[in-house]
């Protein structure tokens, strides 16, 4: 796959999409979103992968939406061309596991999209924040919708209102990433979490990923019963039999792509 603003890479079951628009941070343009998508879709049907990681750069994993695009728009280019809406939440469709892989600038639309995949891994030099206030616009992106249910209503309105950015440790402290690990670790640590991800059965990762997305959609007694739902049906399925009889046999199990 080739692109202009996006940079991919397969390491076995693993697809690593990374950012790639250097001169501007990252900063998230039409052209990038779209590629995005379709890279996500490609790699969400091709049955030789297991996982996805969404990167960037060292310097930044994206710095917010294209300040130079969004500047000349008028209500008719947002609200009339759909901007966000027809391109920025193809990720939310993908039902592969899908890791972000942090460092440096996690800022604006940046953070929105970090906040769209399943969990992040930070490097220690990622620095997180919502400063769309700065620049005028509310967040567009979720900002003020996942940034409070991951991290609480007061941070995440210190963070919005004030656009302070908080480091990985903090970030980590509040649930926003899951692991930090040191910068020229980052990829190498995630590479091996998606590898262990994607040795795992797939259709029973996916199952676990849309039940979890499920939790913030529904009450628990629904999202209960919607977990078992998949549940009973993992029985008589190849991953079960095979899970099941490799600890009865006291091997390890393989799945291979199930
Ligand atoms: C367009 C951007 C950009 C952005 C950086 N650049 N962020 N271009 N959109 N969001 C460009 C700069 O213009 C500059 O280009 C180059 O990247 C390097 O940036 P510098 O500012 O020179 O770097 P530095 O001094 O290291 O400062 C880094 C920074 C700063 C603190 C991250 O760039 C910054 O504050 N950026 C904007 C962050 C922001 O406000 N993000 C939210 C955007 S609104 P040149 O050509 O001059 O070298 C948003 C809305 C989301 O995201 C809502 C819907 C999704």
């Amino acid at each position: 796959m080739q692109y202009a603003d996006l940079i991919i890479e397969t390491h076995g079951r693993v697809a690593v999409i990374r950012l790639n628009r250097p001169k501007a941070l990252n900063a998230l343009n039409d052209n990038m979103m779209n590629e995005l998508g379709d890279a996500l879709y490609k790699f969400d049907a091709d049955s030789n992968i297991g996982c996805i990681i969404l990167t960037g750069s060292e310097k930044a994993f994206a710095a917010g939406a294209d300040i130079a695009a969004m500047a000349k728009y008028d209500y008719t280019d947002t609200y009339g061309g759909n901007y966000i809406g027809r391109n920025w939440e193809h990720i939310l469709n993908v039902r592969k596991p899908v890791i972000g892989a942090v460092a440096g600038y996690v800022l604006g639309g940046g953070c929105e999209l970090a906040m769209m995949c399943d969990f992040l891994i930070a490097a220690d030099s990622a620095k997180f924040g919502q400063p769309e206030i700065k620049v005028g616009v509310t967040p567009g992106a979720g900002g003020t919708q996942r940034l409070p249910r991951t991290i609480g209503k007061s941070k995440a309105m210190d963070m919005l209102l004030t656009t302070r950015m908080i480091d990985a440790a903090e970030a980590e402290r509040t649930g926003l990433v899951s692991r930090v690990v040191a910068a020229d670790k980052l990829m190498e640590e995630a590479i091996a979490v998606a590898t262990t991800i994607s040795a795992m059965p797939l259709s029973v990762a996916m199952q676990i990923k849309d039940s979890v997305n499920r939790a913030f959609e529904t009450t628990l007694t629904e999202g209960v019963r919607y977990e078992r739902r998949y549940f009973h049906a993992g029985f008589g399925t190849p991953a079960q039999k095979e899970g099941m009889s490799a600890f009865l046999e006291k091997r390890a199990p393989k799945f291979d792509g199930l």
